[in-house]
């Protein structure tokens, strides 16, 4: 290799040129007409010079003359394109005027893209390698492009994950909170009523018949404990359903339709597995969830007299149908980024790798399938 092209192997991405030839005269001259257009250049003196080059650096275009001692340009030329990353790099072959066809067929053959006859017209030789520069610089710039569309790509699909974990991580705390508070209530505020009635009806015990209006009083105090104890049952019960605990997700799906159709008057249809279901608590808390949104979604929008639902275990899934009769979702609604509660079902069942279906149909009422893949209880 000769001397300067060590110092000259630019570190930076601008394009380069790669002189091949083994007259050092031909060499400089071509050397200073680039430099002098502003080009960055790599000499070599050899095949086995130009291939030791090809290996260290792209190149936006390869001047190879093709009369060269030991590894002929041809050759050169044809290694050059074997190896993956210079596969494209186009070679121009510069030939004495001596040359005929056939060897110029082998230079095509070799992948030169074009052949320089020598002695070259400075003019022509400029105004061509300034196309491929041109080209190489247009190629860099979409790869630094391609580059960063990817590295945004990551980014987001790192941040959407974060968010994912963060939001199921919410979930699941506001369920252990829910789930706490209700056992509160229930312990606490239970006992305290039950105290109280205990405490009332000693009172009550101790009234002398003739007194009336006591008597009338302790009644109505009975009543407004009884009733005390009704609402902060239900209000425990609303906040996490004991029987989703005791009883497993199937008894409580059957609890909730039962307790729906009894407020809204809609008629629930049930066919539940009568085996217990290999599902855990959180899996469980999901679907119980997105039962209840669901539910509340029929009551709220569908108009619907009858709701069927029905529960079944396909392929190690679970797969739960809720299909009202109502007024059909609109498919605009399915996935409207408007469409929260939907949006949150989604997100729900998405951390245990299960999916949400929505079809509807006007007036033809709406389907919900609901599939989990089932995990070890
Ligand atoms: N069973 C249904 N029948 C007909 N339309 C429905 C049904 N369920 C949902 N929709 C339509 O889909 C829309 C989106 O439902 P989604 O649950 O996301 O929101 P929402 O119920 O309006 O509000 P929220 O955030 O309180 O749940 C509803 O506004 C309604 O128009
Ligand atoms: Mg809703």
């Amino acid at each position: 290799m000769v001397k300067q092209e060590n110092a000259v192997v630019p570190t930076s991405t601008r394009a380069c040129i790669l002189i091949v030839d083994d007259d050092p005269k031909n060499r400089m001259a071509l050397q200073e007409l680039l430099q002098s257009s502003g080009h960055e250049v790599v000499l070599a003196a050899s095949g086995e010079d130009a291939l030791r080059c090809v290996l260290r650096q792209d190149f936006a275009v390869i001047l190879m003359d093709a009369r060269l001692p030991g590894v002929d340009g041809f050759t050169a030329a044809r290694t050059i394109r074997e190896r993956e990353r210079s596969r494209s790099t186009p070679i121009i072959f510069l030939t004495g005027a001596y040359e005929d066809l056939p060897s110029m067929f082998r230079g095509y053959e070799a992948g030169a893209v074009d052949y320089i006859v020598k002695p070259l017209v400075p003019e022509v030789l400029t105004f061509k390698i300034a196309i491929f520069v041109d080209l190489y610089n247009k190629n860099a710039a979409l790869t630094r492009e391609i580059a960063e569309r990817r590295r945004a790509e990551e980014h987001l699909r790192k941040s959407e994950e974060n968010l994912r974990a963060l939001a199921a991580r919410l979930q699941s705390v506001r369920e252990e909170e829910w789930t706490r508070i209700a056992r509160e209530i229930h312990d606490e505020l239970g006992q305290a009523l039950t105290g109280l009635k205990m405490d009332l009806t000693w009172v009550a015990k101790k009234l002398p018949g003739d007194q009336k209006a006591l008597n009338a009083k302790t009644r109505s105090m009975f009543d407004l404990i009884d009733s005390t104890i009704q609402s902060v049952r239900k209000i425990a019960t609303r906040l996490r359903p004991e029987v989703l605990d005791d009883l497993g997700l199937a008894a409580a799906i059957e609890w909730q339709a039962k307790d729906f159709q009894k407020r809204s008057g809609t008629r629930c249809k049930l066919s539940l597995p009568s085996e217990a279901l290999a599902l855990d608590r959180e899996r469980s808390t999901a679907v119980f969830r997105v039962f209840q949104e669901l539910l509340t979604n029929a009551a709220r929008h569908a108009d619907a007299t009858r709701i069927d639902i029905a529960m079944h275990v396909d392929s190690g899934s679970l797969v739960l149908k809720v299909e009202d009769n109502g007024k059909g979702i609109e498919e605009s609604a399915m996935f409207s980024p408007k469409s929260l509660g939907l949006l949150g079902m989604r997100e729900r069942v998405l951390p245990f790798g299960g999916s949400i279906a929505i079809a509807g149909a006007r007036n033809q009422g709406t389907k919900v399938t609901v599939s989990i893949p089932l995990g070890l209880k």
